[in-house]
């Protein structure tokens, strides 16, 4: 292991090779920089031991990916090792996995367990597959839940192209409302619940009183349709899509927007009290026995 000038080494720090060094404009990016606290990797840690939300669609999208043993994998985006783990499940003890995330305290977060000696983490993005990829080239890249985090969709997705072998696959989980599917919150406990969040916001101080909850369309930042087309123009021969259902507490809902790198993303203009007092209200008055879905959608791009 190579020392890294801009991120000094520590004896648990990731690998850290000269030919993938981490660029110093990824790790200052406000995103980034919100998942790599030591209380927001903790958080998220806690909200994964306590509910099945991203458990659950890291199983559904690894079926989707179709893995079979002996298959070299990247989980793009690992966090702190929910897909991993779910790769390793399927791969068993022979696992070779490269287990990428931005932000070191989530994978510091993912080292305290134990995993098979062919997982390796690297801090970095998509900009580091191509020296990570090898001769061969990955055969699946799997990113549950960080795909939208990443600023430029199209570099992404080309990055991830060209480090997959010829028969290689993407498969990627974005919650259903950032590829534009939103129909289920219009059901009557996500709406009760949305405007209750827009109350908060309103009570705090958070945006002008006169201004009302947010379109359900404003919060799809790109289309599925969007998408597909992207990856077909990058080269992907064939693209599918499955829905993964899956229902959640109110209560649940509510915790994961107390995950300190979410709430920055629902939140950025808020003070640190605000955010305080909007957790508070929005746990003490949320129908916290209520269901509501939170489907995922699971895209999975073939090269060939
Ligand atoms: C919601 S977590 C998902 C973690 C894990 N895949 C799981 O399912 O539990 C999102 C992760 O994406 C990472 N991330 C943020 N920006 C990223 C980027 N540009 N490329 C890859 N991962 C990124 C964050 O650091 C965070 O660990």
């Amino acid at each position: 292991m190579s020392a890294e000038t801009d991120f000094p080494t520590e004896p648990d720090e990731p690998d850290h090779k000269s030919d993938h060094r981490f660029d110093q404009a990824d790790a200052t990016s406000a995103i980034v920089s919100a998942w790599d606290r030591a209380e927001n990797a903790a958080a998220y840690a806690r909200f994964c031991a306590a509910s099945d939300y991203y458990r659950s669609v890291s199983r559904a999208l690894v079926g989707a990916a179709q893995l079979t043993q002996g298959e070299r994998v990247c989980d793009l985006g690992c966090g702190t090792g929910e897909t991993l783990l779910a790769i390793t499940q399927v791969l068993g003890a022979t696992a070779q996995v490269v287990a990428i995330d931005p932000a070191l305290a989530m994978i510091r977060q993912a080292q305290q367990v134990s995993w098979p000696e062919g997982i390796e983490f690297v801090r970095g993005t998509s900009r580091q597959l191509s020296s990570l990829r090898g001769n061969h080239g990955f055969d699946a890249v799997l990113c549950s839940s960080a795909a939208w985090l990443h600023p430029h969709r199209e570099a992404l997705l080309r990055e991830v192209f060209s480090s997959l072998a010829p028969h290689g696959r993407l498969a990627l989980s974005i919650p259903s409302e950032f590829v534009g599917e939103s129909a289920h919150l219009t059901e009557p406990s996500a709406q009760r619940f949305l405007s209750l969040l827009s109350s908060l916001r309103t009570e705090l101080g958070l945006w002008p009183a006169q201004e009302s909850l947010p379109s359900v369309d404003s919060l799809s930042s790109f289309t599925l349709s969007s998408w597909i087309d992207q990856l077909s123009s990058l080269g992907f021969a064939r693209v599918s899509v499955v829905v993964h259902p899956f229902v959640m507490p109110i209560r649940d809902w509510a915790e994961h927007l107390a995950i300190p790198a979410v709430l920055d993303g629902l939140l950025p203009e808020a003070s640190d009290v605000q955010r305080r007092q909007f957790v508070l209200q929005l746990t003490q008055r949320c129908a916290q026995d209520e269901q509501a879905a939170r489907p995922w959608h699971l895209i999975v791009a073939w090269r060939s």
